[in-house]
């Protein structure tokens, strides 16, 4: 019978909330409807997340949100099956309030729940997309809080090739755009700045590039925006800022697409799935495709709405695992979160 999965996801500052169905048997799991709040606003004006704010808001918006996919998939709540949440990494209060939520449904409703790894369901969104990957393949995972590549070889057969030995990726798009000036969450903000810049107009570091590891440093990205910043006499032009973001982005993206590049000759596999908030920037994607292309090699990736947090992933991670009946859903709800996780550690 096929199993119509709730998946909901609170790990930071976005509510998603998402209904998946897993056909009978080996068909790819498909998207009915997904909603998802994101608290940009509210954490604005201090300049990132506060946890607390976040875990109050994740309160208000999780059943509204879980009623909204139920009218938009015109399902009802009884008609669920299995309700998954994240259950890690991410801030433990935030996790908590999704687990709980989760876990009072599932009680209510007598269907058991499970908690799902949030990068695995980053790394498996793009079989959400129309062109879903085949495994195994390279993943190249770029978050708010993680910048790894994995060698993908089955739903929970992950293995670290290398990561961030300090700051993530979008940390440094999101760290380098507050010293230029730009609204929390920097990222987008960086990169459409950067879209009326040169990238060439100043020289910033590409640490680790050559270090002949997979491994990546982005902490030292934010002080050479900073010195550069301050090379500039009073406060920087338009023109400078935003040669100043297109540096930036130009550094980061040079290192995500060779580092990939190197994963790929590394493993042999010519498969690359890109995911996590990181995965929207059009830079990398353009410069990716193009380098990718030019060795045959296929780049995947989540739909462009569904690369940041959302619920949709979080459903689909479970799907894939009771497909592959890796999945123990759980009629005990007692849950615990696990803000710290590492992926490799997820038992296949
Ligand atoms: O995956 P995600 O939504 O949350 C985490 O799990 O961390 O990723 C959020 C990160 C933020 O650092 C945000 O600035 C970055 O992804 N991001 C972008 C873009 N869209 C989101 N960075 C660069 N360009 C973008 N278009
Ligand atoms: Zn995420």
């Amino acid at each position: 019978m096929p199993t119509l999965i709730l998946g909901i996801e609170s790990s930071c500052d976005e509510t998603g909330v998402a209904l998946v169905r897993a056909p009978d048997g080996a068909g790819v799991p498909g998207l009915l409807a997904h909603a998802l709040h994101t608290q940009a606003a509210m954490h604005a004006d201090y300049g990132g997340v506060v946890p607390e704010l976040a875990s109050r808001d994740h309160i208000r918006r999780l059943l509204p949100l879980t009623n909204q996919v139920l009218a938009q998939a015109g399902q009802a709540l009884a008609a669920i099956d299995l309700i998954a949440y994240t259950r890690g990494p991410g801030l433990a209060g935030a996790l908590l309030v999704g687990a709980g939520v989760a876990c009072a449904l599932g009680a209510a409703l007598g269907r058991p729940v499970l908690g799902v790894h949030h990068l695995e369901g980053h790394l498996l969104s793009p079989f959400l997309s129309s062109d879903p990957p085949e495994f195994p393949f390279v993943a190249l995972l770029v978050s708010g809080g993680h910048t790894q590549l994995m060698r993908v070889d089955g739903v929970g057969r992950y293995a670290l090739l290398g990561e961030t030995i300090d700051d993530a990726a979008g940390e440094a798009f999101d760290k380098s755009a507050k010293l230029l000036g730009l609204g929390y969450p920097g990222g987008p903000a960086l990169a459409r700045l950067a879209g009326f810049g040169d990238p060439a107009a100043y020289k910033l570091p590409r640490p680790l590039l050559h270090s002949g590891d997979l491994d990546f440093s982005f902490a030292g990205l934010k002080t050479a925006v900073l010195t550069q910043a301050r090379k500039f006499e009073g406060a920087p032009c338009e023109q400078q800022r935003a040669d100043l973001a297109a540096s930036t982005q130009a550094a980061i993206v040079e290192v995500l697409v060779k580092k990939s590049l190197k994963a790929l000759e590394a493993t042999g596999l010519q498969r690359l799935v890109v995911a996590g908030g990181v995965g929207a920037n059009q830079a990398l994607r353009e410069q990716l495709d193009a380098a990718c292309a030019r060795r045959g090699v296929r780049v995947h990736y989540p739909e462009l709405h569904l690369c940041t947090d959302n619920g949709a992933m979080i459903a689909m991670a479970a799907a894939m695992r009771v497909q592959t009946g890796m999945a123990a859903p759980r009629l005990d709800y007692g849950f615990d979160v696990r803000p710290r996780w590492p992926l490799d550690a997820l038992a296949a």
